[in-house]
């Protein structure tokens, strides 16, 4: 396994491969990566021939300059993690060679980046836009995966790569949980002991709510949730949200005939949580 900090080296690895008539496979992380991230460079080891990894904590998407200090960076760590899967190259720039100067560009999803994550982290789906765009045009991926944790991200990146017609194939893939239920997550290693048990009644409430809709409304269901969560003396909903996986417009009856995503935001402490469930 190789680790590249230059765009420059990076190519030149890169057309090697594909001059040999390689497809690419493409994960890009943040770091601080876990079983969650390793599923995902699993699955792009199975589907592609040259799978690489970026880690790079992006600025430009966190809203908070807190937490963005706050963000795990375990670049050691990550790297002896990944020795042992399919991934063949790790790409791990500085922040001023993703961004020799700011990045203007203010990208367009309309409702999409509206609900939810975006009325929350106003800013932060064009930053994830951003980078997620320059790291494709770089990496020139055959097919890129994202987990399905994000959800909103990965409507989000799929409206990205329409937009700008690039030939990458978005994959999604399944979100990996604690034996607990609760989402994988690098956050989750900022709670303590106590904190993450409680955390995992997030995941254990959806999975009730999935149970109980035939025999309540959507909006008895969402209240039922905030309400059983919010009762939970280390928790607090930001928000739930129950969605069409398409366009991401609130379900508001059971028998609209469209894929239902219930998407969930929670603070465990100071400790932003998100999971979601197929309904
Ligand atoms: O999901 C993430 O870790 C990040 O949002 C991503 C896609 C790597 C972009 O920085």
């Amino acid at each position: 396994m190789i680790l590249i900090r230059e765009i420059r080296d990076l190519q030149g690895l890169l057309q090697a491969q594909q001059a040999e008539g390689k497809t690419i496979g493409f994960v890009p992380t943040m770091g601080a990566l876990h079983s969650g991230h390793l599923s995902l460079v699993e699955q792009a080891g199975k589907q592609t021939d040259f799978v690489v990894v970026s880690i790079f904590v992006n600025p430009t998407q966190f809203n908070d300059p807190k937490d963005l200090d706050q963000y795990p960076r375990t670049l050691e760590a990550d790297l002896k993690l990944l020795e042992s899967t399919p991934c063949q190259l790790v790409f791990s720039p500085k922040v001023e060679t993703m961004y020799p100067e700011p990045d203007k560009r203010q990208f367009q999803f309309g409702e999409l980046e509206q609900v939810m994550e975006g009325q929350f982290r106003p800013g932060h789906f064009n930053g994830v836009a951003q980078i997620v765009s320059k790291l494709f045009e770089i990496v020139k991926p055959d097919k890129a995966f994202f987990g399905q944790k994000d959800f909103q991200q990965l409507v989000i990146v799929k409206a990205m790569v329409k937009q700008l017609n690039l030939p990458v194939e978005i994959i999604a893939c399944p979100i990996v949980r604690e034996a607990s239920g609760l989402a994988m997550s690098s956050r989750n290693e900022r709670l303590s002991k106590e904190q993450r048990e409680n955390a995992a009644l997030i995941y254990k409430t959806l999975c009730q709510a999935r149970n109980n809709a035939p025999d309540l409304s959507v909006e008895e269901v969402k209240r039922q949730v905030v309400e059983e969560i919010n009762a939970n003396a280390f928790l607090e909903t930001e928000y739930f949200e129950i969605v069409n996986d398409t366009d991401l417009k609130p379900v508001l009856r059971w028998d609209d005939p469209v894929n239902k995503v219930a998407c969930i935001a929670v603070f465990c402490g100071e400790v932003r949580l998100i999971d979601n469930l197929v309904f």
